[in-house]
């Protein structure tokens, strides 16, 4: 079996090795924290034991997946692995420092790759002395339940790295994509409006959190409302993420944060983590009723409905990723009730066209504007799927 260093024994990390391990693979998870490589040991042995409890796998399983994988401080140990995936904090300077160090221990022809969500590929990549073996794999927390990863090659990445990369981990039973190297990827781009456009809605007084959420899991069938959601993932985490974007995409207005959003994680009102959020989590809490009325619940999905779309059919008109990897990303990585591609010809192109020019004609905002590609396809009476 190949085998497979793990460099970061965080969050991320802990969870790739498990993915691998599961596969059979063979896995070293480096940490420079000694304490962080037991807590990740003990975090492994107690999702195995919950395995064998829940009887997902039997002791045997448990006890060989764990013994395929070792915990050291000491990169000497990547000797001989046929993929290195980097999963430590999200700076440039120290992953580079990190990828230039490895690159002289492994094998030349060891794929190297980043788990980062988002920093350039090409940036990292150029710490390399051979970049054509470097590459983004890019899962999505927690590793081993959530079935997609996105793939992602530099500009410098060789086509064989791609492929082989795609390979191994589909053979993981992951759910790979191929996306381009432009900030959030697929997922962490297309996503974006879906908070966006609620916190939006929300600053205008069009409704409290309550009721955005009650719309969007009601009427739009998704698992989570969107302040629940943000709660969930922590409004620092959630907030650094789309003030990134904004700023990759060159201060691009369809992804500028809210100040909502910034005075909450100012604040200490992480969410669940801290205790408050959009909600209050303390257990005498009562949460805030929605006005559970369906005019308005239908205006607000709609609107974020169509601002996600136009996100996803931008994604696909400037090539980012096929049609049917947007489609996936979306339903497997966020668990979205369906493709977005998919949901625009459900609504119909002209809806959705309709819809975004009376945004644009009401606020005469840039976040507003329909993509070239849904326009086309209108004049064209055109559909994703047909
Ligand atoms: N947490 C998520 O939801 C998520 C999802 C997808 C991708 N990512 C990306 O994965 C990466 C790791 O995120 P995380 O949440 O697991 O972080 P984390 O803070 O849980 O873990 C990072 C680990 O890296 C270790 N580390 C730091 N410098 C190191 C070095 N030089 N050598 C070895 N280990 C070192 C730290 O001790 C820490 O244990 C980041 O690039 C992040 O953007 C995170």
């Amino acid at each position: 079996m190949p085998k497979l260093s793990v460099i970061g024994a965080g969050t991320m990390g802990t969870g790739i090795a498990q993915v691998a391990a599961t596969a059979g693979w063979d896995v070293v998870i480096n940490d420079t924290n000694n304490e962080i490589l037991e807590k990740s040991s003990a975090s492994l042995v107690k999702v195995m034991n919950r395995l064998v409890e829940k009887e997902k796998i039997d002791q045997e399983t448990a006890d060989k997946i764990l013994g395929r994988i070792d915990f050291t401080d000491d990169q000497q140990y990547f000797e001989n692995s046929d993929l290195v995936i980097e999963a430590i904090v999200e700076n440039i300077e120290i992953k580079r420092k990190v990828f230039s160090a490895v690159e002289k221990i492994v094998r030349e022809d060891t794929i190297i790759a980043s788990n980062t969500s988002s920093l350039s590929l090409a940036s990292i990549g150029a710490s390399l002395e051979n970049p054509s073996r470097f590459v983004g794999i890019h899962f999505f927390n927690p590793a081993p339940l959530m079935p997609l990863v996105e793939i992602i090659p530099a500009v410098q990445t060789a086509e064989e790295t791609t492929r082989q990369a795609k390979e191994w981990v589909d053979s993981w039973k992951k759910l790979t994509v191929l996306a381009k190297d432009t900030p959030g990827f697929i997922v962490n781009r297309v996503a974006r409006p879906f908070y966006g456009e609620s916190l939006r809605m929300y600053e205008e007084g069009i409704a409290d959190f309550a009721t955005i959420d009650w719309a969007m899991k009601e009427l739009g069938g998704f698992r989570m409302g969107p302040f629940e959601l943000m709660d969930f993932i922590g409004n620092d985490i959630n907030y650094t993420v789309t003030e990134t974007v904004f700023q990759s995409f060159f201060y691009d207005p369809r992804y500028r944060p809210s100040f909502t959003q910034k005075r909450m994680s100012e604040a200490g009102f992480l969410g669940r983590k801290s205790g408050r959020g959009y909600y209050d989590y303390a257990e005498d809490a009562t949460k805030p009723e929605p006005i559970k009325d369906e005019k308005l619940g239908k205006e607000i999905l709609d609107r974020v409905l169509v601002m996600l779309i136009n996100e996803a059919a931008d994604a696909l008109f400037l090539n980012i990723a096929s049609r049917e990897d947007i489609d996936t990303a979306m339903t497997k990585g966020v668990n979205y009730p369906k493709g977005l591609l998919k949901w625009a010809d459900e609504k119909g192109i002209d809806w959705c066209v309709e819809r975004l020019d009376a945004l644009y004609e009401e606020y005469h905002e840039d976040r507003y504007r329909c993509s070239p590609l849904l326009r086309r396809m209108k004049t064209k009476k055109q559909s994703f799927y047909s």
